[in-house]
This record gives C-alpha cells, sequence and structure tokens, in this order.
C-alpha cells in the first residue's frame, strides 16, 4: 500500500499534458489509471458537491466514501457573507419572475437587459469611473480585456503570481507576454526596459494565492516611467480595502493613476461575474474587440440583479468590512500565536504552507474526518513545491466557527508535524 502511494504521488497533472501519439484520446487511459489510483488516497478529490450555501458552516458529501458530512468552511469567497443575504435573494427571485432564467443572447445583440444597464451604471458610479462593462465571469473579463486590447507586436508584463485568466488573456492577444517577480517593482522596471511599443502591465490588488497586496505606488510609478498603462484586477480587495471599499488603488489614493480596473462578483459580492471599469472611450472600444464578451451570452439577469442588491449592500453597510476585519484579525492571530506559516499574506487569504502535494492531500483528508473543509491548492494555481491550504475569512463566520475550525486545524498541523 505504501509504495503504491508513493508511486501515484510520483505524478501529477503536468505529467499529463504532452502524449506521443496521433490520437488526441491516446491521453486518456494512462491519466485515469493514474487518477484512480490516486482517489482511493485521497489525492485528486477535487469538486466535492456541497448541499448548502457556501456560508461559516457546511454540508458536504464526501467524495471517498459518500457520507454526509458538517464541517465549519475555511474555503469560500463570500468575503461579506452576501450570497445569502435575504435581501439579495429576494432581488434575484423577482428578476427570475420578471426576466426568466437566462438572457438569451450575446449582450452585443439581444442579451442587454435594463438590469444589465442598470448594474453596468451601478458599477461606473461606484468606481467612480465613466463607465463599466459587466462580463459572464471574473475569468471572461481578464481574457475578453486582455486579448481585446493588446496585439502581436506589442507587451503584456503581468506579475509571476498573476491569475491564469490574466495569463490565458495575455497569451491569447498573441502579445509578448513577459512576467516579473512577485510584486517586485526593479525586476518590472528591468522587464519593461526591454519591451518596445504598447505596454500593458498586469497587477492584482490582493493576490489570490498569498494574500498579499501589491505595492501599487511603486509599480505605477516604474509603469509610467516606461509609458505602461496599468491594469489591477481588485477581486480580492474590493469591499476588502479602501476607505470606502474600492480596494487597494483607493487604499494607496492612485486610483486615477491605474488605467483600468477590473473586478468580480464572485468574491465580496457572493454572485457571479467580473467587471472592467475605466473610460468611456475603453467601454465603446471593448463593446466590439471582448470576445469574451461578444461571442457569449450575458450574464443571467437573475445574477445581476442579485448582484446589484450586493452591490448596493456592501456600499451601505461599511460595517460587513469591519465585521470581515474583526474576524481576520481574530484568526490571524490563533495561527500567529500557534507559529503557523501563513507567508507574506496580511489579508482574509491566509496561506498555510505545506510544500509538498501528496501531504497536502493527506491533511485535507484528515481535515474532513475532523471537521474542517479546506482546499488543497496545488500546481498549476501555485508553483510546484509551493503547495498548500488556503483560508479564506468571511464576515459571515461566527466566532464560534472561527474558533472550531482554528482548534481543529492546529490539532490537525500539529498531529501531522506541519506545526511542531
Ligand atoms: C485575481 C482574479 N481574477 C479573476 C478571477 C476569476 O474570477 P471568477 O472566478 O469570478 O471567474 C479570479 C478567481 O479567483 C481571481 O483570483
Amino acid at each position: 500500500m505504501q509504495s503504491q502511494a508513493a508511486s501515484v504521488s510520483d505524478y501529477d497533472y503536468s505529467n499529463f499534458f504532452y502524449h506521443a501519439s496521433d490520437d488526441p484520446f491516446a491521453i486518456l487511459e494512462p491519466f485515469n489509471e493514474w487518477l484512480r489510483n490516486a482517489l482511493p488516497h485521497g489525492y485528486y478529490l477535487f469538486s466535492q458537491a456541497m448541499s448548502t450555501p457556501p456560508q461559516g458552516e457546511i454540508r458536504l458529501t464526501e467524495g471517498l466514501r459518500g457520507r454526509q458530512l458538517r464541517l465549519v468552511n475555511l474555503s469560500s469567497y463570500n468575503y461579506l457573507g452576501l450570497s445569502v443575504r435575504p435581501e439579495v435573494i429576494a432581488a434575484a427571485k423577482e428578476a427570475l419572475d420578471a426576466y426568466g432564467l437566462g438572457a438569451a443572447g450575446s449582450p452585443i445583440l439581444s442579451g442587454m437587459m435594463d438590469v444589465h444597464v442598470q448594474l453596468e451604471e451601478d458599477l461606473a458610479r461606484f468606481k467612480k469611473k465613466e463607465a463599466a462593462m459587466v462580463f459572464p465571469t471574473g475569468y471572461s473579463t481578464n481574457v475578453g480585456l486582455i486579448a481585446g486590447l493588446m496585439r502581436p507586436g506589442d507587451w503584456v508584463i503581468a506579475d509571476q503570481s498573476a491569475h491564469a485568466s490574466i495569463v490565458d488573456g495575455a497569451i491569447l492577444s498573441k502579445a509578448s507576454v513577459r512576467f516579473f517577480r512577485h510584486n517586485n517593482p526593479a525586476d518590472l522596471e528591468r522587464k519593461l526596459k526591454q519591451a518596445t511599443g504598447k505596454k500593458l502591465v498586469a497587477i492584482e490588488g490582493v493576490y489570490s494565492m498569498d494574500g498579499d497586496v501589491c505595492p501599487l505606488p511603486e509599480l505605477v510609478a516604474v509603469a509610467k516611467k516606461y509609458g505602461a498603462r496599468v491594469m489591477l484586477d481588485e477581486a480580492h480587495s474590493t469591499f476588502v480595502y479602501g476607505p470606502t471599499g474600492r480596494g487597494v488603488a483607493e487604499l494607496y489614493g492612485l486610483e486615477n493613476d491605474v488605467d483600468i480596473h477590473v473586478g468580480t462578483f464572485s468574491k465580496s459580492l457572493g454572485g457571479q461575474g467580473g467587471y472592467v471599469a475605466g473610460s468611456r472611450n475603453l467601454y465603446n472600444y471593448l463593446k466590439g474587440f471582448a470576445r469574451s464578451r461578444v461571442f457569449s451570452c450575458a450574464l443571467s439577469p437573475v445574477v445581476a440583479a442579485g448582484v446589484r442588491k450586493s452591490l448596493e449592500i456592501a456600499q451601505r453597510e461599511p460595517e460587513l468590512r469591519d465585521a470581515l476585519w474583526a474576524n481576520v484579525r481574530h484568526i490571524r492571530s490563533r495561527l500567529e500565536e500557534e507559529g503557523v506559516d501563513v507567508g507574506d499574506s496580511t489579508s482574509q487569504i491566509v496561506p498555510i504552507m505545506v510544500r509538498n502535494d501528496r501531504r497536502v492531500f493527506e491533511i485535507c483528508h484528515k481535515l474532513l474526518g475532523a471537521g474542517v473543509y479546506l482546499q488543497p491548492v496545488i500546481y498549476p494555481a501555485v508553483a510546484k513545491h509551493r503547495s498548500r491550504f488556503r483560508v479564506s475569512i468571511s464576515a459571515g463566520h461566527t466566532r464560534e466557527q472561527l474558533d472550531e475550525g482554528a482548534a481543529i486545524l492546529i490539532r490537525v498541523l500539529r498531529e501531522e508535524r506541519i506545526l511542531v
């Protein structure tokens, strides 16, 4: 048993990317054979199904034995707990009655409903920009934006920890793509010096796997020196940072120095979708050139209406942010007291470094049995040998849930000798 466990853990997804065959299906059997061996050991058990909303306590069907588990959930984004706010649910239900389920068309053709227009206007007002454009997901926002704007011969220079949607948008644009060392303005400068012509610097407010904040003033100063445009993805920092929740750009007073603002609805707003906020000229251009929006059905009007309500509540109730930060401080101090390695995180995203894929899956399983839902994060979401757990804190967590979760986590990390 031990040796089989060792052999399955010698491989990961990256070993099944290429296959020497003329048949695209030839990779399927070797991959599935490896996966069949790995699953009984608790590895790669992704997508275990939840039967409750993504809040502090959930029920989950365990992938291995099909057991129904009650768990403290430390994995979901829902940073302000808005996905389950009664007013948000009521707004979505009302929209379901008014519009039906789907938009039944691309936003450039027949898919734009008044609720989408209102949401875009609300977002533009919130971000204090001339215009905001809604996309069906955060992923398609970055892909549509970058591939819509950049061309072969141009340069996209992104932080090496940039989200896959930024990387994929850059690749799809066929511009030259370079990565600078994470949060390192000096390395950004080195990369910019090598680039000629049109340049876009792509960065994030809070990095989704490390939970650290970007050094925006230094990065913006370097970008400006080399005439590059800056896009800032505030997926994880909107309604977390900034005096009124407008993110890291607001925190640093640099909202007008960032050329393109990106955000998602799937994090603090508890919904789904994404947006680009900027000038009216940018909006008009992307309307024709952001192919992930042009050639995709508009966001469901039901979600659009729910997100409008979330956005209204998040602006109206800054106490939600206070509650989130109180929870963040509470759990971070528990973890730090115990000497947990949380890397450079300073935010609501708290990584727990394990640095070994096999161990991260084993511990994940043990945590499920002990009452905590915590997702393993491995390659390609993070670099190889940087595997970890990622704790996500919400204003919706009760103190009891956080204390129970932290106590279980610390006990298991000790038993597994991650904590000594
Ligand atoms: C920085 C960043 N941008 C974009 C996305 C994609 O957003 P969505 O999941 O809403 O498609 C994510 C997802 O986690 C993210 O972390």
